[in-house]
């Protein structure tokens, strides 16, 4: 596994981090407590010492489950990202959308960074983590009722008081960026992007590389959809989002699979599997720090880690390129 440097911090980070949201089951059609232990404990013995977490992924269960791996490991070896902002449990901020759950009760989701609500998540995040400092404390979306400011101010105190190491921010812009960063130095931005969904590269990828913050790849298998395992007629668990993504609509994933079809000959000479080839094409690509790969099982995560040993040629990536210049 390679480590990475965030941004203007001293952190290091695996280039492969594993993502808990969906060990979470929200969004995801449920979860096996079991097997999420064993994804975690198989990543980080595969040397993915990082994990992305955040309150609202099973709200409170993604967290706890992570707390219960890193007892047993040396806390200092292990770096632990998670976020605040995204609350189910209050109805302060800005409504951000609704789920039925399975019960038939509705639940309302509210993006919501004011100060008194930041420190209160943060204390709920070290409990569940069973952990008295958080590595990396991101804001998980932008809140459009509370100053930016107000919001950094909080995530400073929790700095100088020792709960939280580094400040970062997810699915920011890059003007929002720059005024977090008048109050407390941004080590990352953590945003959406994949092969397939590169928006990224227009101005948030320009910005954190002029200011030397880190960025953090989230869904770089497309939730699964990279690896080549769907095709138009895959179907779903009940709860799992992916039934109405976009990204899984059968014309998508069709021509999503004829490209991964002409990739497919590279990946066999390298024998490494799909997913893999394409995390490392994500890893380096202008600006991107590391990865976010989600990961269900032992199998997945320790496969996810694998990638970050492959080695891709200037020209192999060309290749790669090319080919998805014709998507
Ligand atoms: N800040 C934000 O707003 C935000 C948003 C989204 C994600 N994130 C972060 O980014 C992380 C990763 O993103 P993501 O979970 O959305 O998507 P992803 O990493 O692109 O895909 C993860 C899913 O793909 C499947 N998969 C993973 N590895 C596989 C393998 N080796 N072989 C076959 N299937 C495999 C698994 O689902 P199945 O087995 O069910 O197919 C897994 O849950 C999240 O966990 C979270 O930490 C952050």
């Amino acid at each position: 596994m390679n480590y990475r440097k965030l941004g203007r911090t001293d952190l290091q980070l695996s280039e492969i981090t594993f993502g808990a949201w969906a060990i979470g089951g929200w969004m995801w059609g449920g979860t096996d407590w079991n097997e999420a232990v064993k994804a975690i404990k198989a990543g980080y013995d595969n040397g993915m010492t990082s994990i992305d977490t955040a309150p609202i992924y099973g709200h409170g269960i993604s967290e706890e489950i992570v707390g219960t791996v890193i007892k047993d490991l040396p806390r200092d070896k292990v770096q632990i990202l998670t976020k605040f902002g995204l609350r189910w449990d209050t109805k302060k901020g800005e409504y951000y959308f609704s789920t039925t759950e399975k019960s038939g009760e509705t639940l309302d989701f509210y993006k919501f960074s004011g100060k008194e609500g930041i420190i209160e998540e943060c204390e709920r995040s070290l409990k569940r983590l069973g952990t008295d400092y958080i590595d990396l404390y991101q804001v998980h979306w932008y809140d459009s009722t509370t100053p930016i400011s107000e919001s950094f101010e909080a995530v400073e105190r929790l700095i100088e008081q020792g709960k939280v190491r580094f400040a970062g921010v997810c699915n920011y812009t890059a003007d929002q960026t720059a005024i977090a960063n008048e109050s407390v130095i941004i080590a990352s931005n953590q945003v959406p992007y994949s092969m397939v969904n590169r928006g990224i590269e227009e101005d948030v990828v320009p910005y954190c590389i002029n200011n030397n913050m880190g960025i953090l790849a989230y869904s770089p298998l497309q939730r699964g959809l990279l690896t080549g395992k769907f095709n138009e007629n895959s179907h779903f668990n009940e709860g799992d989002h992916r039934a109405t993504n976009k990204f899984f609509e059968p014309e998508f994933i069709k021509r999503t699979n004829t490209f991964l079809e002409r990739i497919k000959p590279l990946a066999n000479d390298k024998e490494v599997t799909l997913g893999q080839l394409v995390l490392k094409w994500t890893v380096l690509q202008p600006g991107i720090t590391i990865a976010l790969a989600g990961a269900r099982n032992a199998e997945q995560a320790k496969q996810n880690a694998g990638a970050s040993s492959l080695v891709l040629t200037e020209e192999e990536l060309r290749f790669i390129n090319k080919e998805l210049e014709q998507l």
